[in-house]
């Protein structure tokens, strides 16, 4: 069984469908990204397993459980983690206290340490207010508490788009560390070479319909889809 399974999945934000019949599947340990082109519907699709867009048919089943009919909150205790990519910490808190505000976290402290190992960088600074962090370290401290309830599914949505260039490589091996801590990772990301470069398989989706999908590495080596949806470079 798939930890992540979609079935025939529709739907949009008014009466025409944004996304259709998208098939998708994510194994435990993976990383899948989901590429394609500005406006081809991949943000949609993420909102609909998230549950934030508004009319979507279909099924989306998480660790055997379907999250359909579960509300976007109820689906963050499913176990699925997700991080936005604005105002994704509480500025005034510190970033011990933005760890520790986590709902449905249970084992503060071992689980806060568990998550740290991956950011050292956050160690020193746990009594700082998050609005005096650098943008990076904000980013880093948004996944940290996406990380805090132990979830199973990771999704990302262009987690590069608003960062320095230097913190770019930062992100993607942050991300290729995630599936041996027990997290698989669904990205989208406009950075489809990189991000397909650290992910098992890939989907590249195309006006809202899924166009090819397959091993990372045979979309990166086929010339056709590289050059269609991946940009030249
Ligand atoms: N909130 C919204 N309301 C109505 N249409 C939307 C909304 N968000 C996106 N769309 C439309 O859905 C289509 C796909 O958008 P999106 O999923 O954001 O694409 P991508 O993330 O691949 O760039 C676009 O035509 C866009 O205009
Ligand atoms: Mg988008």
């Amino acid at each position: 069984m798939s930890l992540l399974s979609i079935k025939g999945l529709s739907g949009g934000y008014g009466e025409t469908d944004i996304v259709a019949e998208i098939d998708l599947t994510l194994e435990d340990q993976e990383i899948v990204t989901i590429a394609g082109t500005n406006g081809a519907g991949k943000s949609t699709l993420v909102k609909a397993v998230l549950g934030l867009l508004p009319r979507v048919r279909g099924e989306i089943v998480l660790a055997g459980r379907s999250l359909t009919s579960l509300a976007a909150e109820e689906r963050f205790y499913a176990g699925l983690a997700y991080v936005p990519q604005v105002a994704n910490v509480f500025g005034s808190l510190t970033v011990r206290e933005n760890l520790l505000v986590v709902r449905g976290v249970k084992q503060i402290n071992q689980r806060a340490k568990k998550v740290l190992e991956l950011f050292p960088a956050l160690v020193e600074k746990l009594s700082q207010r998050a609005s005096h962090l650098s943008g990076g370290e904000r980013q880093q401290l948004a996944f940290a508490r996406a990380l805090m309830p132990s979830p199973k599914l990771m999704v990302l949505d262009e987690p590069t788009a608003a960062l320095a260039p230097a913190l770019v490589e930062k992100v993607f091996e942050l991300v290729s560390q995630l599936p041996a801590r027990g997290v698989a990772v669904l990205m989208v990301e406009q950075r489809a070479r990189q991000a397909l470069k650290i992910s098992q398989r890939g989907y590249i989706l195309d006006q809202g319909r899924c166009v090819l999908s397959g091993i990372a590495s045979e979309i990166l080596a086929d010339p056709k889809m590289t050059q269609l949806y991946l940009g030249h470079r």
